[in-house]
Parts: C-alpha cells; sequence; structure tokens
C-alpha cells in the first residue's frame, strides 16, 4: 500500500481511526461519533502516539460539543469542561493530549457566537489541529535529517516504539526523520526495538516501514547494545510524550536504556518532537506523570499466559530520559541542545 497512513480523520460526519490494536494482521477502521467512544479508543490504544492522541481528542471535543443540547452558552462550556474531564482522564502521560483539550477549550470560551456557532468552530479548530500536525512532522523531518551525523553517506539508525505516522494525524515524528532520510537517499536501513509489552516497534513502525519500501530489522529490546558494539547502529532517533522545560523526555519504557547503552557506545542520540509535547510548566522530568498499565500486558502474551501464579508485576509504559543523554531534540522549528528549547516557550 504505498500511500500515506493517516490513523485519525474527519469522514462524513464521524472520525475514522485504523484500529492500531490490529495490525500488522488487519488493516480496519473504527468509526466513532460519540465522545465517549472515543475516551474508550484513546484508552484501550485503537489510537495512541502524543500527537495522534492529541487530534483524536480534539475531534472528541467536537463530538461531545454536539452531544450537548443546551442553548445557553454558560452551560455550553460548562458541559464542554466535563467533556474535556472525561478525556484527560485516559491516559496520563502524553501532554499533547492536554495540550489539545486546552486549545479546544480555548477556541469554544472565545467565540461569541451562538451556542450552534461554537460547535461549528470546534470542528474547524479539531480539523486545523489534525491539518498543522501533518505540516509540523514533515518540518521536524527536515530539520532532523540536516542533524544526522554527516558521516557514513548512509546511515543505519535505531529507533524505539512507533513515533511515526500511526502516532501522529499522519508522518510522524522520529519516523518523520527516517522518512526523510529515507527519501533523501540517506538511510541504509532501521533498526526498530520490538518495544515490550506492547510491540508498537515489532508490530507498526515495521509495518509502516514495510508500506513504503524503507529496510527495515526488527530487534529484541534487549538486542540494542550488542548492535551498537558491533557497529551497525549510526544514531538513535525516539518520540516523546512530554518534555520538561530542561529538556528531560519521556517516552515509551526502555527509551532509557537505550539513551544510556548509545551513550556507553558514543552514539548520537535524538528525540523528535513537536513544540505541543513540550510541558513549559514542569521543570524537570521527575515531575511528569508515567501511566501504569495492567499487567496482563506483562503476563499475557495473545492467550497464552507466560507467568506463573503468585507473581506481582511492575508495568510502567513510559520513562524519563535525563536531558543529558540527548545530543538534540528536533521540532518543527529546529534542532535544539535540552538546555536551549526553554527559548521555544512562545513561539
Ligand atoms: O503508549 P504509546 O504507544 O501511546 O506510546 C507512544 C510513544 O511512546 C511514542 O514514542 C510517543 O508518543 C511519540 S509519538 C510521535
Amino acid at each position: 500500500m504505498n500511500t500515506p497512513v493517516y490513523p485519525v480523520r474527519w469522514h462524513h460526519n464521524r472520525v475514522l481511526l485504523i484500529d492500531q490494536n490490529r495490525l500488522p494482521n488487519e488493516y480496519t477502521h473504527v468509526e466513532i461519533s460519540r465522545v465517549e467512544d472515543m475516551a474508550q479508543a484513546i484508552s484501550t490504544m485503537i489510537v495512541r502516539g502524543a500527537p495522534a492522541i492529541g487530534v483524536a481528542a480534539a475531534y472528541g471535543m467536537y463530538l461531545g460539543a454536539r452531544e450537548i443540547s443546551t442553548t445557553d452558552r454558560a452551560e455550553f462550556l460548562a458541559q464542554l469542561h466535563e467533556t474535556g474531564k472525561m478525556l484527560r482522564a485516559t491516559r496520563p502521560t502524553a501532554v499533547n493530549l492536554f495540550w489539545a483539550i486546552d486549545r479546544m477549550e480555548k477556541t469554544a470560551a472565545s467565540c461569541a457566537g451562538s451556542v450552534a456557532e461554537i460547535a461549528e468552530q470546534l470542528l474547524v479548530a479539531a480539523q486545523k489541529i489534525n491539518a498543522e500536525d501533518i505540516e509540523t512532522c514533515q518540518a521536524i523531518g527536515a530539520h532532523g535529517l540536516a542533524a544526522l551525523p554527516s558521516s557514513p553517506d548512509k546511515l543505519c539508525l535505531l529507533t524505539h516504539c512507533n513515533a511515526g505516522a500511526l502516532a501522529t494525524a499522519g508522518y510522524g515524528t522520529a519516523l518523520g526523520v527516517v522518512r526523510s532520510a529515507w527519501t533523501e537517499g540517506r538511510l541504509a536501513r532501521l533498526y526498530a526495538d520490538e518495544t515490550r509489552p506492547r510491540l508498537q516497534g515489532a508490530r507498526l513502525t515495521s509495518w509502516e516501514c514495510v508500506q513504503e519500501g524503507i529496510p527495515v530489522t526488527v530487534i529484541a529490546d534487549s538486542m540494542a547494545a550488542h548492535c551498537m558494539k558491533q557497529g551497525l547502529i549510526d544514531a538513535v532517533v525516539v518520540g516523546a510524550d512530554r518534555i520538561a522545560a530542561n529538556g528531560d523526555a519521556a517516552n515509551k519504557i526502555g527509551t532509557y536504556n537505550l539513551a544510556i547503552v548509545a551513550k556507553a557506545h558514543n552514539i548520537p542520540f535524538f528525540v523528535a518532537a513537536p513544540l505541543s509535547t513540550i510541558d513549559f510548566s514542569l521543570s524537570d522530568g521527575s515531575l511528569i506523570p508515567i501511566e501504569e498499565r495492567h499487567p496482563a500486558e506483562l503476563y499475557q502474551i495473545g492467550e497464552t499466559i507466560v507467568c506463573p501464579p503468585g507473581v506481582e508485576f511492575y508495568n510502567p509504559a513510559f520513562d524519563v530520559t535525563p536531558a543529558h543523554l540527548i545530543q538534540a531534540i528536533i521540532t518543527e522549528f529546529g534542532a535544539f541542545a535540552p538546555a536551549e528549547i526553554v527559548n521555544l516557550q512562545h513561539r
């Protein structure tokens, strides 16, 4: 299928989500017309990836708005706020979710028209967030390409999780950099960590690469250090779910391990993310809320239980890579040393 992948799409008065829990075995869409179903789709990870859940939540706000029956403006705004609260409760780590809901609430509050006109403006705003995200990712891709090491001529990159088209409105952040490198003839191969426990690398990143003919090798997460020692990796590029003002970056669990082993092998480690992923209100990464998910993600693979009874589990979905392990944060405005991102606050 060499056509662009759009995980969240407004189509015939409803939202179409690619069902990411069924990939790569089935490419199907789920139709969402109610905000409750959107909240469920976000928490069950039918749609996932920081920018993608922001876009999904923006449409969710519109779906919620059109379910509100009052014509009283103040009452409408109060109910819309409750809709926002429901969506905010779905996943705690990716700040894009909160950023998009805030933006939708501001749109509603600043629209002086009738309730019907506010609802109309909310759809326009969600579509704008959707379209902007694709452009943002393309800019990240271009800036990332410029930030990559200049030699060798063709690079082998390593990524973790899926920060691709599926995780955004399209094109991807870390995978946007990979796509740009591929298009410009600078990519030899992408190594994709399988990304236990939910296997976003094995299932989703590799699927995206196969759609476009990008050479991809899936490795188990535990193989990264070995591959680096063998000289197989020239640079690491990952996405982020929330970046604190000092440049500490939360991303899929296992990213921190990768940053440490990259440092040990003197391999540059890049984080690619839009400005909407930077949480300037948090001074450092220790303040980033880390989602903990159901232990079944650890003890069950398909229908098979892989651990004996009586075992305890700990399943944090994200970790925080300290800024000092990051060579640059690649945004739509350029690539910056982690300490410099604070200057982007008023863009
Ligand atoms: O739990 P997920 O699959 O939503 O986690 C996704 C990631 O950690 C991505 O790397 C991150 O959201 C960046 S997506 C451009």
